[in-house]
């Protein structure tokens, strides 16, 4: 559904040297600055898979996102989503698929959705009772019945968002394209969107592309991930082969009576960071201290520390998926 090759966009920033003399200067030998917002990327993606796209701010993620959407157009390489080549900018193409940003409002601000939603019914030239149809399957899906024909600025911004969405969604696009669709909601908003946006991937077989920086979002979503950084793809695959490639570790925390026993090297004024003989241990502001281990010493390290003296509490815990990917990130230069 979506093939991507060799996908590159460089910016062009023009540099201006400080001073009233750089200015002067500048006049006559312009500076550019260059950066690659995406850089040689190629993958594919089939037909109804569900693929989350990762990398720190500044990655590129919006820039392809972007592209993808005909919005910019690459420095170089290609991009075919549905047999469209998206820097055509054709009306079919505009049929079939939909960009949603968390950051930025499509509905008209001064206006109630179901006014914008009818707007597009007329830009898309949506028979009545199809457009019907799909409305009240989303206003049902989103549960915003009652609030249709409330002015969208007055609207909570999670509300906000699945009015977005139902805005995206009114012509049945085959292809999404999601941008931080959960940024900033409420944690009860942030599971009402993720639960539609599973339903809906599965009833239509949608192929969607979803950006987040929760990973609450990426883990319950999508089992493949593509991650990016500094332009660059870094990983392409499972999302589970991700997480084990923070090994099968675990961590264990516990509270502090029983590692105070522990040997750190500066008695009890324990520093952020040391080895200790369960494994690496560092402590945190709040006195818990945390050994991270591989899984197969997880019962023989939690025995050992429970011996070692009185514990208040203890638990063993997955590395959370945010480190394995910081992880990611700082073995890459
Ligand atoms: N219009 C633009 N002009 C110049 N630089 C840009 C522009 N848009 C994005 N960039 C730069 O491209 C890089 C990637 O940005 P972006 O795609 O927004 O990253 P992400 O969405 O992953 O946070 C950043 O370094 C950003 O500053
Ligand atoms: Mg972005």
């Amino acid at each position: 559904m979506i093939e991507v090759r060799h996908l590159t966009r460089i910016f062009r920033t023009y540099k201006k040297k400080p001073g009233f003399w750089g200015g002067v200067t500048g006049l006559f030998h312009r500076e550019f600055e260059e950066t690659a917002a995406a850089k040689d990327i190629s993958f594919d993606i089939a037909e109804g898979e569900f693929v989350g796209f990762l990398g720190p701010n500044g990655a590129g993620k919006t820039t392809t996102l972007k592209m993808l959407s005909g919005l910019i157009y690459p420095t170089s390489g290609t991009a075919r989503v549905a047999g469209f080549d998206p820097t055509k900018r054709e009306n079919a193409y505009r049929r079939i698929f939909a960009l949603v940003l968390g950051q930025k409002n499509q509905l008209w601000w001064d206006l109630p959705a179901i006014e914008s939603f009818n707007l597009l019914r007329a830009i898309y030239g949506l028979p009545a009772d199809q457009f019907k149809a799909s409305l009240d399957e989303l206003v049902k899906l989103l549960d915003v019945e009652k609030k249709l024909n409330v002015m969208v600025r007055e609207l909570s911004l999670g509300e906000r968002m699945k009015m977005e969405l139902i805005a995206a969604l009114i012509h049945r696009p085959r292809v999404l394209f999601l941008d931080e669709p959960t940024i900033g909601l409420d944690v009860v908003s942030q599971r009402a969107v993720r639960q539609f946006l599973r339903d809906y991937n599965r009833r239509y077989k949608v192929t969607i592309l979803l950006t987040s920086h929760y990973m609450a979002d990426i883990k319950e979503l999508c089992e493949r991930v593509i991650v990016i950084h500094k332009g660059v793809k870094i990983y392409d695959g499972a999302l589970a082969q991700l997480e084990n490639a923070g090994g099968a570790r675990k961590k264990i925390i516990t509270f502090e009576p029983a590692l105070a026993a522990a040997d750190s090297p500066q008695g009890n004024a324990f520093p952020e960071t040391w080895k200790s003989g369960f494994g690496t241990t560092t402590r945190a502001d709040d006195g818990k201290f945390t050994v991270c281990v591989p899984g197969e010493n997880v019962v023989s390290v939690s025995q050992e520390i429970l011996s070692a003296g009185p514990v208040a509490d203890i638990t063993i815990e997955d590395v959370p998926l945010e480190d394995v990917i910081a992880e990611l990130f700082t073995s890459q230069k």
